[in-house]
């Protein structure tokens, strides 16, 4: 039973660092004038009302992109990715937050494709709704880790697969390793961007001490947390890894992590790193 919904955490400080990634991502597959895919194997609703009763539970948004939404002066990642926060709320008044495709289709051209799989019946619904009538947009109702096994290679060849699990089931990691390794042999050249959450050091350094020892090569990892660890395993920060990043990846999110930890960091607690889990 799946029971994660993500408009409880909308626009907080794991969704600011995972959606800067995916921007950057996106960006470096506009370089090329050849088509892209783009899967999202755990896509959410697609857009998120931070006004509504579920978003205003915690109010998580007001760990993350309530602090950067005016921000002036940013670094081009950072100002690609607040520019399509700004779009969804034309009047200035933050209402909405984008989620992970909502993202990526805003930088789509017309040759370019994205699939979004959705598992939970009423989220795929709204995802569904979100997209009506786009043609290069397909939603499926259907396990992401399935849509791995499905969708690659895509004929395009170049893109990109975002795996963004919710993490309520015992063996996500397990599940998420032997569909990420399906997907490599199959699309070896592909990007794949991974999010984890940061909670229990121990669980988080297994699944990458297995990612390592996967034959998969070229792996970037980067985390970014806000608070310091402590025994009663709350959500302290977020990781993605990268495989096949675009040149320069690693650079620029050194750039990036200390500027965002600036401004999102609980009194100077938490910290970043970027490190090559697997080198090229
Ligand atoms: C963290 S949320 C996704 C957020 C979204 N990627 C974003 O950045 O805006 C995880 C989503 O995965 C869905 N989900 C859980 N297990 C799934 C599975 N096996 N296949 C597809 N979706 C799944 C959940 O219902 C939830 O909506």
């Amino acid at each position: 039973m799946l029971s994660y919904r993500h408009g409880f955490h909308a626009g907080h400080h794991a969704d600011v660092f995972k959606h800067i990634i995916l921007t950057r991502l996106v960006l470096s597959l506009l370089n090329k004038e050849k088509p892209f895919f783009y899967l999202d194997t755990h896509s959410g609703a697609g857009r998120y009302n931070l006004q509504s009763a579920m978003a205003r539970k915690n109010r998580e948004y007001e760990s993350g992109i309530i602090r950067l939404f005016g921000a002036e002066g940013v670094s081009d990642e950072v100002k690609a990715y607040l520019q399509i926060v700004r779009a969804e709320n034309p009047s200035n008044d933050l209402q909405f937050y984008p989620g992970s495709p909502r993202f990526v289709r805003h930088f789509l051209r017309p040759k370019d494709r994205m699939v979004l799989c959705e598992l939970h019946p009423n989220e795929v619904e709204n995802l569904a709704a979100e997209f009506a009538g786009d043609r290069q947009v397909k939603v499926e109702h259907l396990d992401g880790y399935a849509g791995i096994k499905a969708l690659l290679p895509p004929a395009e060849r170049r893109g990109l697969v975002h795996i963004d699990p919710a993490f309520e089931l015992q063996d996500e990691r397990h599940r998420l390793l032997d569909a990420l390794k399906e997907g490599y042999r199959r699309w070896p050249t592909g990007i794949f961007a991974i999010w984890y959450p940061l909670q229990d050091r121990f669980v988080t350094d297994d699944f990458l001490r297995r990612l390592k020892r996967s034959g998969i090569q070229k792996i970037l990892l980067a985390e970014f947390s806000i608070l310091n660890p402590d025994e009663t395993l709350r959500l302290i920060g977020s990781g993605m890894v990268i495989i096949n990043p675009p040149w320069q990846l690693d650079e620029q999110l050194r750039g990036l992590l200390p500027w965002l930890w600036k401004q999102l960091a609980v009194e100077g607690q938490g910290g970043y790193k970027v490190e090559w889990l697997v080198g090229e």
